[in-house]
């Protein structure tokens, strides 16, 4: 048998089908094969994964890594070894940096410094927005993996395009065959209430959610799902927090519209009561609302209309998050390293399989950015991309412990059982023991196949209307 050069020698595989005792053969940075013990070929090195379960590293669609603009929150090195240290082997970058990825020029420098840094690999979002409408085409030519629409105003205070630029935009994503990831929130009313309530001098820390009823949700994502099913561009929704406009999505999907979602942990066991004692710490968008929300969430990922977890991580300093005024302090956190211990004690508490986590954290992630079965499975011809965890360990979040610039999260003291051993990225050992190696430049963009096209109404489309001239 021909030596192999990594054995990762008995752990619990885990897919999203099943879980096999077995010997996983790496060669390079692919996996060549899944066998019992005695029939592993000889390896140049093994690991031990003997009482530990071995997963496919997790694929995060949601994270912001701030660098170029603002950079004293987060870079592209620290953000990903944050991933890596949390068990994330791929990460979607959002554009919402300064200057946003909505230009070659913003594009190649943010590609750039992301191969210097970068510990996993990654896909890089360009922005859609008012004015680049023209350079969608080419931003996907020079290697985006998708488009971010910021439909309602968060960190970054990028303007929500207008419903036809974003139509129009959606019209060539959909030739061109690409995902539209969108902040589905309504710019309008949100902006109207928050001035209402500072003006009545509300400035508490539930004003936040006040001004982001779950209206300005539901009328997003109608809007989202309509265009896409107009256009026939796919569309993803990030980090769905509400129970309102899940039945939107599911009767989307139900008529074939090529939607995807997500939701983070924050949404699914934080409640807006958490603000009592955390304050500014939690404020985010879309917000984090009411109890039986969350109950929702979970229900929604169960019955497969929520697709997937992602982390949505956003580092601030501590100091940008702790002001008395709720409107003073900056929206987001920190998650990307916390994501898989969160969730592998909900697996303890019962509240999923593991065989769920890694399809709602891997898999299907995956699949809706064309990754799939190269990221996203361990199985023979796979990127190497896994996560070794040990499921028995106890342990506590400390801030103090991250690997994110910002040393900040909402979930400091939570108490978690499942914790990430090593990470390997392309057949790479990139954290060993729970100590990060050097492996800053190792990550690469990811190589996506997306399904082929499927535009819609293309005599309707801006393109066709303005190109026809009458005989
Ligand atoms: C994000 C950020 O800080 O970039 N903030 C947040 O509250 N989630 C932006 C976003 O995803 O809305
Ligand atoms: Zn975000």
């Amino acid at each position: 048998m021909k030596t192999v050069d990594l054995l990762i020698k008995g752990g619990a595989v885990v897919s999203p089908s099943a879980t096999i005792e077995a010997d996983i053969a790496i060669d390079g940075e692919r996996v060549v094969g899944i066998a019992a013990g005695e029939m592993s070929p000889p390896a140049r090195e093994t690991v031990d994964a003997s009482g530990l379960h071995v997963l496919p590293g997790a694929v995060d669609s949601h994270v912001h890594f701030r660098e170029p603009g603002y950079d004293y929150k987060e870079n592209w090195q620290t953000g990903t070894a944050a991933a890596a240290c949390g068990g994330t082997t791929t990460v979607f970058e959002m554009p919402n940096t300064h200057p946003p990825t909505g230009t070659l020029e913003a594009l190649r420098d943010k590609q750039a410094r992301a191969k210097r840094q970068a510990h996993v690999d990654y896909g890089i979002y360009g922005l859609l927005d008012e004015n680049n409408i023209d350079v969608l085409e080419d931003l996907t030519r020079a290697g985006v993996s998708g488009f971010k629409c910021f439909m309602g105003n968060t960190f970054g205070d990028l303007p929500a395009p207008s419903d036809g630029a974003m139509l129009e935009g959606f019209e060539i994503l959909a030739r061109l065959g690409m995902r539209c990831t969108v902040h589905a929130e309504n710019a309008s009313i949100m902006a109207r209430r928050e001035a209402k309530m500072r003006e009545a001098g509300r400035n508490d820390a539930p004003a936040h959610l006040a001004a982001r009823p779950e209206i300005c949700a539901v009328e997003a994502v109608g809007r989202a799902t309509a265009f896409a099913e107009w256009t026939g561009a796919r569309l993803h929704i990030a980090h769905k927090s509400s129970a309102d406009g899940l039945d939107l999505v599911r009767r989307a999907k139900s008529r074939g519209v090529d939607v995807t979602v997500e939701t983070c942990p924050q949404y699914l066991i934080f409640t807006v009561d958490d603000m009592d004692a955390l304050g500014g710490q939690l404020r985010v968008n879309p917000p984090i609302r009411e109890k039986g929300h969350g109950e929702a969430l979970w229900a929604a990922l169960h019955d497969g209309t929520i697709d997937m977890i992602a982390t949505d991580h956003a580092p601030h300093l501590p100091e940008e998050k702790a002001s008395n005024s709720i409107w003073e302090c900056e929206c987001g956190f920190p998650g990307v390293e916390t994501q898989m211990p969160i969730m592998l004690t909900q697996v303890a508490e019962g509240r999923l399989t593991l065989n769920q986590y890694v399809q709602w954290s891997a898999a299907a992630p995956a699949r809706a950015w064309g990754c799939y079965p190269r990221k996203g499975l361990i199985a023979p011809g796979s990127d190497a991309d896994i996560a070794i965890v040990d499921l028995a360990a106890e342990g506590r979040i400390s801030r103090e412990a991250l690997h994110s610039r910002s040393h900040m999260t909402p979930w400091h003291g939570f108490e978690t059982r499942g914790r990430v051993v090593h990470t390997l990225v392309r057949g790479r050992i990139v954290v060993r023991d729970g100590v990060l190696a050097d492996a800053a430049g190792w990550g690469r963009p990811v190589v996506q196949d997306m399904p082929e096209p499927a535009p819609r109404n293309v005599d309707k489309t801006t393109a066709a209307i303005t190109a026809y001239r009458p005989d």
